[in-house]
């Protein structure tokens, strides 16, 4: 009935406190301890040591601490059981806080402003589209992108967004698998990734796909908000892209390496604004409750809610 606490990095330790405190009646340990290995029945992750879970026999579930579940499915020799993962209003919320945030400061042109600020320039041309004359694309119309697709378009942004399959969502104009992608990067101005990362999405952000963007918006070219995974794009290809005027700005919360090392010119790109993978920080009280609410679900026979597909890999 032991519960494992498995992390790659950070301070376990908190885990322990809140989930002993939320299950009293089942111990919980941390990776390194001292326990008998038949005595785990589920592990919390978060991009734990690749075959660290290989040697449970008893392991009945693996809980993901965050949305993401890709940092679990690198793990080749992760046990065939269920996986689940975080869904969670606070996250939810959170995320589209962000993606309305960077959207707003690339129609309303912060970046811009601030540099005039910085050398004491008035200038005030006359660009400035009202937000239902940009057109903001998001990919992944999932719990995180659906949220924020609506936010978007309540906020007034002429919104569409990109899943792999068909959904109906009011407002936003939705389309669905590849073959609908280059219709939907075509009426893109501002592009917002909210993909999870799988074999199929892998580098996904790439130049052909940047170059792909609307060229007839009321914006000077294009912009990406990906908070998605670093993996999603390819970063020389976001530089280049800035470079030669196919992207106008790039806001990047997540990194092919995280953290970004220093030798990045994404750290002082003039058109990059970055934020350190924290656009949605998991709420440990809100995660720690909802897992514990899952292990007695099971412990009661009712099925795990929010499991993800291990041949999709999300
Ligand atoms: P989700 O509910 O699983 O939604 C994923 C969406 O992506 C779905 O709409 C899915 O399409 C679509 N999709 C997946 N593969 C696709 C493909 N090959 N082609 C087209 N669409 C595809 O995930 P979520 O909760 O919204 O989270 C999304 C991701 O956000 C997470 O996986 C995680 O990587 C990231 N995240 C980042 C942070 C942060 O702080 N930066 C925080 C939380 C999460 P269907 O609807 O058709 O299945
Ligand atoms: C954060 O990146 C998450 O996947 O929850």
């Amino acid at each position: 009935m032991t519960l494992l606490i498995a992390l790659g990095s950070g301070d376990p330790n908190p885990w322990v406190k809140e989930f002993t405190a939320l299950l009293p009646d089942r111990p919980t340990v941390k990776l390194g301890d001292s326990y008998e290995p038949a005595s785990i029945e589920f592990a919390m992750t978060w991009y734990h040591p690749a075959g660290s879970l290989a040697h449970y026999p008893n392991l009945k579930a693996v809980f993901s601490m965050g949305a993401g579940v890709d940092h679990l499915f690198r793990d080749t020799a992760l046990p065939d059981v269920p996986v689940a993962r975080v869904v969670d209003p606070d996250l939810t919320n959170r995320m589209s806080e962000y993606v309305v945030l960077h959207a707003l400061s690339i129609l309303r042109q912060t970046r811009r402003y601030r540099e005039q600020q910085k050398h004491l320039q008035w200038i005030d041309d006359d660009w400035q589209p009202a937000a239902a004359e940009v057109r903001v694309g998001v990919m992944g119309l999932g719990v995180l992108g659906s949220d924020a697709a609506q936010k978007l378009k309540h906020i007034g942004f002429d919104v569409a967004g990109w899943s792999r399959s068909a959904k109906s969502i009011d407002g936003i104009q939705c389309f669905a698998g590849d073959d609908a992608l280059p219709a939907f990067l075509a009426r893109t101005d501002i592009l917002v990734v909210l993909l999870p990362l799988t074999d199929a999405t892998r580098g996904i952000v790439n130049r052909p796909l940047l170059k792909g963007l609307a060229r007839d918006g009321r914006v000077p070219a294009p912009s990406l908000i990906n908070a998605g995974r670093g993996n999603l794009h390819v970063e020389t290809d976001i530089l280049e892209c800035l470079t030669d005027g196919t992207l106008h700005e790039a806001v990047l919360d997540v990194f092919q390496t995280e953290p970004l090392p220093e030798a990045s010119p994404l750290w002082t790109h003039p058109r990059v604004t970055m934020t350190p993978h924290n656009a949605s920080v998991s709420d440990p009280l809100a995660v720690a409750r909802a897992i514990a609410a899952q292990i007695r679900r099971f412990e009661k026979g009712e099925a795990l809610l929010n499991t993800v597909s291990r041949t999709r890999g999300y």
